[in-house]
């Protein structure tokens, strides 16, 4: 099986596309390498895929036509494409808004229109986000609530890129599925996230920042247990019985809400050390609680997270001090 994983050298792209190679896919990698952060780590996370004889990478932008039309031209037989290249992160998108829609829609677009001129082509699944849920109020976030309501330009993006996947299954038959994300954390995470900045910044005796009081809940997946739903997925295309498009979306998350201080306190007990902690109002475009239902992929996958913030927060610090030496 050949699969095209985008944004390879991104936090879930590099466990999935390493996941696929494990049990002898053919991947196609592509990533821009940006630098919204270090693009060493994007660098170490792809020296570990390299070795892997079944992997491919290629540099460019999702975004870039030529680029694609030459990519799926020069690697002929890819049946299934993973999309996780991404402009990742809330708050970057109140400074940087256009590097959102060109990667995410723009860049999605693309993909969508090589992926329907792919001959056999099986399956597209594409990341997309709890951010969708916006100001949600009703608890857990079911994905038969309404979506209409997003408050950052990174939730819309994430919203748009759903409305073009049912939008290709409907006119071009392609089986697409929509994963919303919830809060993924682990080795090889991303530096921008709240985990990997309390740990650098605590490591480093530096104080955090905690907005809303720190009165926030947030559904934190493991990436191993997002790996094995994503793979799940893939396997799993919608069918198509001819009058409903073959399009699904999911949530795929942890299944409990975690106040962000114990959290916090796993860190701190974890490094054995005490966080300096600034309190902060609200940021504007964050919101105050996920929560995600997963009973449909539970249902149609048999996905069950198993690992919990008390095993996943030390597994991450272990991976933290061994990658930075410290
Ligand atoms: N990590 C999370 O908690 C989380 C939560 C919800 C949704 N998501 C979504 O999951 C996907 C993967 O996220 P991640 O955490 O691995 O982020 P990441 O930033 O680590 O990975 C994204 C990768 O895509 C690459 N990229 C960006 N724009 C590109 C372009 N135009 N062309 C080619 N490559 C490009 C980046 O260089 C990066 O390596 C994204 O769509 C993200 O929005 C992640």
């Amino acid at each position: 099986m050949k699969v095209l994983v985008t944004g390879a050298a991104g936090f879930i792209g590099f466990h999935t596309a390493r996941r696929l190679l494990e049990r002898g896919d053919e991947v196609v990698g592509i990533d821009v390498l940006d630098d919204y952060y270090d693009p060493a780590l994007k660098r170490a996370r792809l020296d570990i895929l390299q070795p892997h004889s079944g992997f491919t990478f290629v540099e460019g932008d999702i975004a870039d036509r030529e680029a694609i039309a030459a990519l799926v031209e020069a690697h002929p037989g890819i049946r299934r494409i993973v999309n996780l290249a991404a402009q990742a992160g809330v708050r970057y998108s109140l400074i940087n808004p256009h590097a959102y829609v060109h990667s995410n829609v723009e860049g999605l677009l693309v993909l969508l229109e090589a992926a329907r001129r792919l001959p056999g082509f099986e399956h597209f699944v594409h990341a997309s986000s709890s951010s969708v849920y916006g100001a949600n109020t009703k608890l857990p976030f079911s994905v038969d609530d309404r979506v209409d309501h997003p408050v950052s330009i990174y939730a819309a993006t994430k919203k748009a890129g759903e409305l073009m996947c049912h939008t290709y299954s409907h006119l071009w038959r392609i089986p697409t599925t929509a994963l919303r994300f919830f809060t993924v954390y682990g080795p090889w995470g991303r530096p921008d996230m709240a985990y990997f900045m309390f740990v650098k910044a605590i490591l480093e005796s530096q104080p955090i920042r905690v907005f809303n009081d720190g009165d926030m809940r947030r559904d934190f997946t493991y990436i191993d247990d997002i790996v094995d739903g994503v793979i799940a997925v893939l396997d799993r295309a919608p069918a198509d019985q001819g009058k409903a498009p073959p399009a699904r979306i999911y949530n795929i998350g942890n299944h409990r809400a975690e106040p962000l201080m114990r959290f916090i306190a796993l860190i701190e007990s974890t490094l054995g050390r005490k966080a300096n902690i600034r309190f902060e109002p609200m940021q504007p475009g964050d919101v105050k609680e996920t929560y995600a239902d997963i009973a449909d992929i539970q249902r149609d996958m048999g996905f069950a997270p198993r690992t919990g913030i008390d095993e996943g927060i030390p597994k991450f610090v272990e991976w933290y001090r061994g990658f930075y030496g410290v």
